[in-house]
């Protein structure tokens, strides 16, 4: 094992690892439709409640659940407060979850009902008990997004962006399934919405690990030098899943695959975020600019590349730990036969100045050996091995070298940034080994990080769109991915189905990505 050095911060306003919390200003009624979904009780309620018990929403907040079910809004409320008890971060007492929950109503309607839109709109029209400023938060099934935006405008719900009141529209993900209904969706909803009131979500882009990349790479003078082609041998970013099709979701992801559900969106942004250049600034507008840039930039990959560079698989049965696990086929709503792929994992190139020619690996796969979402920048070795030695001892004989430089960022769990580096081993020899630096969030910060939902819903309600997706980066997103749906689709194409077993980190074919290369998969 190498040595590993800590790092603690030493910023003496963040010692109580307390930086006072912004707060969102305006009064606002939030309407949520799909008000009784799983989301609404493990993310967005709990989220909402944490930003109350630390202050930071406004006296007047009204949050309207939107949703099919038959509940007054006592039975709403209480239901909700049982859910929130069981998924809030922060440790607010029952009576703290009551007092919440007092600014929760109960809608009752239908997502394609134009009744229901008219009466929704009549009653926010109190504007005693609704504040008049409004966040529509459509955390739906992908079909809806079209009837609830047209719902929305035609029953004036929506204002236009000159109205002395804002309203502002928040649409979960899958955003399209492909190049062309992502631009078919863009373009209905930028039909009703200026692209201000629009808040595409990645949930990924509110976890404080990934703000942190941004820092790190534009706060230290010493990294950026050296993060392009002249020294960086190549970037992996992977995000390995232990969980499978639990609690019916095998119905949602039957239709999607690993490709659509996490790499065009969450992976893909992590890729940004460590390859983009320095913004001018960290308005909305220039970050995004930056991102798009580098997502532009990336080789659309030709039918040869997928075959070469892109390899999708899905897990057998087997076990992980002592647990029996069936085989994705077999999973609960899911089609027996299916090709849908658990797992994908991809070298792309990105054909800018900085970047050219660095292979970037990406990965992403269910029931893989464990929960871990990481991106490692691999530095190239020094230009001449002085310290290649050969140590013997009885009749075995190693060579030790320096390895490369690695950077890690580990967005998720056990958070926080690594860097391994060479030193000399104490001895009379001259003898190199790999250390490392370590920072992590646990030891230097007390208390858990914000829920990536808690900082999304705060920009919404605050009015601050960098961490959402631009009508124009969704769209360069799937551009990359299309042709890769597309192989895969194409019978005469004959691309290859792999298979892994549950607890591994994918197939054989995902490693053979390196071949001819220096470096292998980081599986830490
Ligand atoms: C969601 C995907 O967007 O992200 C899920 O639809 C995936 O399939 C989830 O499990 C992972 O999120 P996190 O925050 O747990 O890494």
């Amino acid at each position: 094992m190498s040595p590993v050095i800590n790092i603690h911060h030493s910023s003496s306003d963040s010692q109580s690892g307390r930086i006072p919390d912004l707060i969102v200003e305006d009064s606002q009624t939030v309407v949520i439709f799909g008000g009784t979904g799983d989301l609404t009780r493990r993310k967005l309620l709990p989220a909402l409640f944490a930003m109350h018990y630390e202050n930071r929403l406004p006296e007047k907040i009204r949050i309207v659940a939107f949703g099919r079910r038959d509940y007054t809004n006592e039975s709403f409320r209480e239901e909700m407060c049982s859910e929130i008890e069981s998924f809030q971060r922060v440790k607010g007492s029952k009576a703290d979850v009551k007092a919440f929950a007092e600014h929760i109503d109960y809608f009752k309607g239908g997502l394609d009902d134009a009744e229901s839109f008219d009466r929704l709109s009549k009653q926010l029209d109190d504007a005693e008990v609704y504040p008049a400023n409004r966040v529509f938060y459509l955390s739906v099934a992908p079909s809806f997004f079209g009837p609830v935006t047209t719902l929305l405008k035609e029953s004036d719900l929506v204002y236009s962006p000159t109205h002395a009141h804002w309203s502002r529209v928040v649409i979960e993900k899958p955003f399209g399934r492909d190049l062309e209904s992502a631009m078919d969706l863009n373009r209905h909803v930028l039909n009703l919405l200026d692209e201000s009131q629009v808040y595409r979500i990645d949930h990924y882009l509110g976890k404080e690990t990934v703000q942190n990349i941004l820092s790190f790479r534009f706060a230290n003078t010493i990294f950026e030098p050296v993060f392009n082609s002249s020294y960086v041998d190549h970037i992996q970013v992977t995000a390995s899943e232990t969980v499978g099709m639990e609690s019916g979701r095998g119905a949602y992801f039957d239709t999607a695959g690993a490709l659509r559900d996490m790499m065009q969106n969450h992976i893909s942004q992590l890729l940004c975020l460590v390859t983009m250049e320095p913004p001018s600034g960290f308005s909305s507008d220039a970050v995004r600019n930056e991102k798009v840039k580098v997502l532009q930039s990336i080789r659309i990959p030709k039918l040869d590349d997928v075959r070469e560079n892109v390899v999708r698989a899905q897990y057998v049965s087997g076990t992980m730990g002592d647990k029996k696990v069936t085989a994705y086929v077999d999973e609960d709503r899911v089609p027996s036969g299916t090709s849908t792929e658990t797992f994908v994992a991809a070298k792309f190139f990105i054909d800018n100045w900085r970047w050219s020619g660095v292979p970037m690996y990406l990965r992403t796969g269910k029931r893989m050996g464990r929960k871990q979402t990481s991106i490692t920048v691999q530095f190239k070795k020094p230009p001449m091995e002085l310290f290649r030695t050969v140590e013997c001892a009885n009749d075995v004989c190693d060579l030790t070298e320096a390895q490369p430089n690695v950077l890690t960022f580990r967005i998720q769990p056990d958070e926080g940034i690594s860097l391994h580096f060479a030193t000399k081993r104490p001895s009379m020899h001259m003898v190199v080994e790999d250390s490392e630096l370590d920072f992590n969030y646990a030891e230097n910060y007390e208390g858990t990080l914000p829920e990536a939902y808690e900082r999304l819903l705060m920009d919404v309600m605050r009015g601050d769109a960098t961490l959402f997706m631009r009508s124009d980066e969704v769209e360069a997103a799937w551009r990359i991915m299309d042709p890769i749906l597309q192989a895969w689709q194409e019978r005469n194409a004959r691309i290859p189905l792999h298979f892994y077993s549950p607890g591994s980190w994918g197939p054989l074919a995902a490693d053979e990505l390196f071949e001819n290369e220096v470096g292998a998969w980081q599986n830490q």
